[in-house]
């Protein structure tokens, strides 16, 4: 059963005579985090990371406020600048995974539709995708504030804030939903682990 979930590339690793080959043709995948800001994406993805690593697995993170400052430089929060900042993220991660990279990505990524397109970009290659839904709810990250951002814009100082007075669209059928507000981050990263392992995507601990 297991076997039926692993992508042609892992197959394709395990024929015989083909010694090696393994880790190389291995085909990564990528574990799409949405949600709010402040919901918990890179607290997950800086559990998740180390976790899949441990694995042997060779993996990166593009986080939102990263890339931000990087690839996205420039950007700002229009509908049009955040659709150019998830396709982007969409690219890269295209581009890592089909080398064999396990693929983390953390931005906000509010819109249902252009989610939509970066699944189908990366699962054009095969590339396994899944969408995981950070679900704390807006009063919770309100709540936790970490960076002050909610109060700026409640006091009209940042206008466009998502899930104030700009939309955040949830998955409608995300491949899981992890309830970040009323859950521990090890706890979601447990139900993370177990979707990746029954998915065939994450081998078990490598033992030194
Ligand atoms: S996305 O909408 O394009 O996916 P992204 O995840 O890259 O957003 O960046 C979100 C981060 O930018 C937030 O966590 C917050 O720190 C900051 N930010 C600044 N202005 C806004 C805004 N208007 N809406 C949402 N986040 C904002």
């Amino acid at each position: 059963m297991r076997a039926a979930h692993l992508t042609t590339g892992a197959r394709l690793g395990r024929r015989p005579g083909r010694k090696g080959a393994k880790m190389s043709q291995q085909h990564g995948f990528v574990v799409w985090f949405t949600g709010l800001s402040g919901s918990g994406k890179s607290t997950l993805s800086g559990l998740l990371a180390p976790e899949l690593r441990r694995r042997g697995l060779k993996v990166e993170v593009l986080d939102g406020d990263e890339v931000r400052t990087h690839l996205s430089r420039g950007l700002g929060f229009s509908r049009e600048d955040r659709d150019a900042n998830i396709l982007r993220i969409a690219y890269v991660a295209r581009l890592l995974a089909r080398n064999g990279v396990a693929v983390i990505t953390a931005a906000i990524s509010p819109y249902r539709e252009t989610r939509q397109t970066a699944r189908e970009m990366i699962e054009a290659d095969g590339t396994p995708f899944l969408e995981i839904h950070v679900a704390a709810p807006l009063e919770v990250c309100e709540a936790r504030d970490v960076k002050g951002l909610y109060a700026d814009a409640r006091a009209g100082r940042r206008p466009g804030f998502t899930g104030i007075d700009d939309p955040y669209e949830p998955p409608l059928a995300p491949d899981l939903r992890l309830e970040t507000g009323d859950e521990t981050a090890e706890a979601c990263l447990a139900g993370l682990v177990a979707l990746l392992e029954e998915r065939g995507l994450a081998p078990a601990e490598v033992r030194r």
